[in-house]
């Protein structure tokens, strides 16, 4: 070999040593950065940066490619004007539809040097309007590669200067990108798990977050607002199916666009939602104008993911996600949005549970709350553990005061012994009636029914008395009773009156003609008089029995009863005064007006009175007292007259009997008397009730409906 051609090779190889060398040097300074957490965008500065040391490159762009989108991603420019780089970067390669030397290096992976763009035959019409945007003339294009993966490219040129370029230089920079795209894809995988682990954090707060509520709506609120934020997306919205009407309900919604989230609905298998829902699969388009099943719902959106929301293998919902940007989504974004959506959708079908649970409680509890009954329950240790609101009424109890407490201690020996019966025997009551003496000597009359509480496992956990208070039901029972009692005896009782009066009244003639015409000895006058006295009996009871059954019609009036009371006790003092009872009376001034016959009523005092005093043998006291009842439910008032006396009482057996007629434990009582007070109420839409303690005296309460003057 000649000497010059030695010294010449020499000279390249020695060229090409230093190249390699500082080639060399400037990969392990770029290697060096990787050791510290650092910024793709840092990596490819610092690439950027030695190539164009070492190629004496003016301006160099880096090239990512994106396969999920299609996209060719100028991910980092250097050396072209400001407006230049802006467009660059903002308008990627679409690499199934755009063909210049850019994406032909992706797709193929060969290192291409253009020398003259003019004179290239490879050069396509997209090549020249880049070449006349950005003043180019020639350019080298070198693949990035990870094993037989293109990742991306690296583009050089010279402003608009041609590149001379050895075969060389372009193997050393082919062997600098292949070293680059090492360091790139490792910083590219390096912030991959960074941002992968940020949203594994976000997912993990929001869990934290949703897991919390049992609010159904702001759960879903928190759930649209996380997948936007985890997809970075415009705008988010939360789907719910309908499954009757087969149809997605907005239940939240996040983000830009106008919908009426109360009234839009969507049909399950419309558009890209619907096909979700249908499918029960994930959706993710990048471009939604290419795609056939796109509806467009709200204005201006480019790319769209939908992703189910599957529990027990159906379809609750979809979360989709829009962008107004082309290809915004990635199959990363995909994925963490299918384990959100995992996530969430069990949340959301523990909540709904959870409400109709809540549901379902709540209405049992209003059904017991708004029960007419008493309901108590007691524990295996006979502890009250539930009342209902019946309960605090009838026992006159407060619920806070009872809970917890021993049966024993709150309810009478009556219902302790059905308790006991139950959870001591296993021995329920199907129906027992029991009587209760309040402080004013009224007697309630409840029935009392217990059952067994088992729980699930069939194991018994306690007691339930269920209390039905039957005194009004009784009183109205007696009060029928009684009724019907008076109207067939009273019909029976005109007929026979109306029989007995005219014969009577012959005989009563007779009796007269005979005392004048017989001749008087002792004897015939205690005949004749005894005779005048049965027939007498006979006339007032004659009278009474017509009274009972055809009193003359009330003739009503607004008067005023202390007035009538006073009247009635005047009309009977020498009579009271003769048996040694005194009257008390303590009325409401002024007493309100009540509508009346006086006359009837005055009757009505007189029979009161002397019952009274039939009753006081002794003499005694009989109290008159009023009082105003208001009834709150029936908005009425009323005027309540007591007359007590302190006499022999009534027997409980013969209680229920004293308004028959004819009833009467009187030597000389026609048992006419109460009926009498009986109807006469009746006819004033008034009432008569009783309270006695044998031995102690007896309360007649009557009860009047006060008509106010202004009504
Ligand atoms: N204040 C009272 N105290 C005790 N028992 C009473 C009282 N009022 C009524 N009774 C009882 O009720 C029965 C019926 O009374 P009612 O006024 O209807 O008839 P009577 O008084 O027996 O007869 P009459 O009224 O015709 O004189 C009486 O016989 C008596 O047993
Ligand atoms: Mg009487």
């Amino acid at each position: 070999m000649p000497k010059r051609a030695v010294r010449a090779n020499l000279t390249s190889y020695m060229a090409d040593l230093k190249t390699k060398d500082k080639l060399l040097a400037s990969i392990h300074k770029i290697s060096s950065l990787l050791t510290r957490p650092i910024s793709l965008d840092t990596i490819l500065t610092s690439i950027v940066k030695e190539t164009s040391l070492v190629f004496g490159f003016t301006r160099l762009a880096i090239f990512l490619a994106d396969k999920d989108r299609g996209l060719l991603e100028c991910r980092y420019i250097h050396g072209f004007s400001p407006e230049d780089s802006e467009r660059a970067l903002r308008f990627p390669y679409r690499l199934d539809y755009h063909d210049c030397v850019e994406t032909r290096v992706a797709r193929y992976g060969k290192t291409t040097f253009v020398k003259d763009y003019l004179s290239d035959p490879r050069v396509t019409p997209t090549d020249l309007k880049v070449c006349r945007i950005m003043r180019r003339v020639s350019t080298i294009a070198v693949p990035l590669k990870i094993k037989r993966d293109i990742i991306g490219l690296i583009t050089a040129d010279k402003d608009a200067i041609k590149l001379k370029l050895t075969r060389k230089d372009i193997n050393a920079f082919t062997t600098f990108a292949n070293q680059a795209s090492i360091i790139i894809e490792n910083a590219r995988l390096q912030e991959q798990n960074q941002k992968k682990i940020k949203q594994l954090l976000t997912l993990q707060t929001i869990g934290k977050k949703t897991s919390s509520t049992f609010n159904l709506q702001k759960l879903l609120n928190v759930i649209s607002a996380s997948a936007l934020k985890i997809t970075k997306a415009s705008s988010c919205t939360l789907f719910l199916m309908d499954d009757d009407s087969k149809q997605l309900k907005i239940a939240s919604r996040n983000g830009y666009g106008n919908l009426d989230v109360v009234k839009f609905r969507l049909k399950v298998g419309t558009g890209i939602i619907g096909w979700v829902a249908e499918n029960g699969i994930p959706l993710l388009v990048s471009d939604v104008h290419q795609d056939a099943r796109y509806l467009e719902i709200t204005e201006g959106v480019a790319s769209q993911l939908a992703v189910p929301l599957i529990s027990e293998k159906r379809v609750l919902g979809v979360l989709n996600v829009d962008s107004q940007n082309r290809g915004a989504f990635s199959d990363d974004d995909l994925k963490l949005l299918m384990i959100f959506a995992g996530h969430t959708a069990s949340l959301i079908k523990n909540v709904r549970l959870y409400g109709q649970v809540m549901t379902e409680r709540n209405f049992r509890e209003d059904i017991l709350e708004s029960s007419p009954n008493s309901v108590v329950s007691i524990n295996l240790k006979k502890e009250i553990s539930s009342i209902n609101r019946r309960t605090e009424e009838i026992f006159h109890l407060k619920r806070a005061d009872v809970l917890g407490r021993r049966a024993a201690d709150i309810f009478e020996e009556d219902i302790i012994q059905i308790i006991d019966l139950a959870l001591d025997h296993h021995t329920v009551v199907d129906y027992k009636e029991i009587k209760k003496t309040g402080k004013e000597g009224d007697t309630a009359i409840f029935g009392i029914t217990s059952s067994l509480l088992k729980n699930h496992q069939r194991n018994l956990i306690g007691a339930m008395v269920i209390i039905r208070d039957l005194t009004e039901e009784k009183k109205t029972e007696e009060l029928i009773r009684r009724m019907d009692r008076l109207s067939s005896l009273g019909q029976l009782s005109a007929g026979i009156a109306h029989e007995i009066r005219n014969p009577l009244t012959s005989i009563n003639f007779n009796v007269q003609l005979l005392a004048k015409k017989l001749v008087m000895t002792e004897a015939t006058r205690s005949l004749i008089d005894d005779t005048q006295e049965g027939i007498d009996r006979i006339r007032i009871l004659v009278k009474g029995m017509l009274d009972f059954a055809k009193p003359s019609r009330p003739s009503l009036k607004r008067d005023y009863i202390p007035r009538v009371l006073k009247d009635s006790i005047a009309l009977m003092d020498s009579q009271l005064k003769k048996n040694g009872v005194d009257v008390a009376v303590h009325m409401q001034d002024p007493f309100p007006e009540v509508i009346f016959d006086a006359h009837q009523i005055q009757q009505v005092f007189v029979n009161l009175l002397l019952n009274g005093m039939e009753a006081m043998a002794e003499g005694g006291t009989i109290n008159i007292k009023s009082l105003i009842e208001k009834d709150a439910k029936k908005k009425g008032e009323h005027a309540l007259l007591h007359f007590t006396d302190y006499g022999v009482g009534i027997s409980p057996e013969n209680l229920s009997r004293i308004f028959d007629p004819f009833f009467t434990t009187k030597p000389d009582g026609t048992g006419l008397g109460l009926p009498i007070v009986h109807k006469i109420l009746e006819q004033h839409n008034a009432s008569v009730g009783v309270r006695s303690e044998e031995g102690k005296g007896t309360t007649f309460i009557l009860k009047f409906p006060i008509h106010r003057a202004e009504e």
